[in-house]
């Protein structure tokens, strides 16, 4: 197909491209499901605080879409095990994970690492700006590592290394005081970036992130 396929076939193709794209559509669902339950799952549970194809409203519950797998399985262990044990963990997460089996999580994983991640949140552009450069060089003075090392270049994370590109600043900042008040204990590595941190960093970094 090039410049010169005529309107006709153009309108022809699309109309095929359109029905075979609803026959895979249709198609695809039951067949997942049929596998471990898992869109059901999300649909009909998880949807409920961590909104639809994993798109929460509120910073209470963050953003599903778009995470890394490797660190969702990581997670969903952790509250399975009691070991992510701030407030929040544990009055929302630890029942909800005893449930799930190993193959449940994984599947769950996979599902929502393959959503469309949350567009950046806007913020106050100082405090952005500000987050940039603690993002990406650290702060030498008290010994904050720039995030990029281990978050990515653009906050999208790999692997056990979430991304927090498009998650809620609100939530981040919550995680980032646990982890330095220990109530986040289960990660050393983010204890240790943490505790250096001042308020206003937090703020700032956690800004940046969010808007990525
Ligand atoms: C009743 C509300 C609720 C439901 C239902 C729920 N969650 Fe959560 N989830 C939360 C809250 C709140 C947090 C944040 C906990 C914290 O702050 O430590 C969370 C955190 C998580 C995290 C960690 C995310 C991160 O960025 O660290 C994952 C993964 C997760 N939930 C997966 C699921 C899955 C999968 C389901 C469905 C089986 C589910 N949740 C159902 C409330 C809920
Ligand atoms: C040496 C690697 C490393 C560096 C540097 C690092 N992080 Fe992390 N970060 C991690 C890992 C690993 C986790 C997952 C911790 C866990 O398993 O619970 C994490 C988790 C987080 C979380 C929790 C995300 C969620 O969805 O709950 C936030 C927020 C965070 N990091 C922010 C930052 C910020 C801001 C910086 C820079 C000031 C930073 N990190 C630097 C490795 C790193």
């Amino acid at each position: 197909m090039g410049w010169t396929t005529g309107p006709t076939t153009m309108k022809r193709l699309i109309a095929i491209a359109t029905a075979v794209l609803l026959v895979v559509a249709t198609r695809d669902v039951p067949a997942q499901q049929a596998e471990h339950g898992v869109p059901e799952l999300a649909t009909g549970v998880c949807s409920a605080c961590h909104g639809p194809q994993g798109h929460s409203i509120s910073p209470v519950f963050p953003n599903l879409a778009g995470q890394q797998a490797g660190y969702i399985v990581l997670q969903l262990n952790a509250f399975r095990a009691h070991e992510r044990g701030d407030p929040n963990a544990r009055a929302y997460m630890w029942g909800m994970a005893s449930q799930l089996s190993d193959a449940t999580i994984k599947s769950l994983a996979d599902y929502y690492a393959a959503q469309k991640p949350a567009p950046g949140e806007s913020g106050d552009r100082a405090l952005i700006a500000e987050g940039a450069k603690i993002y990406n060089q650290g702060v030498e003075a008290n010994g904050v590592p720039a995030c990029a090392a281990c978050h990515g270049s653009d906050a999208q994370g790999k692997g056990a290394f979430p991304r927090l590109g498009g998650q809620h600043a609100e939530y981040l900042i919550a995680q980032l005081e646990g982890f330095q008040s220990g109530t986040r204990a289960n990660a050393p590595i983010m204890d240790n970036v943490a505790h250096s941190m001042t308020h206003e960093q937090i703020r700032a970094a956690a800004a940046y992130a969010a808007s990525r």
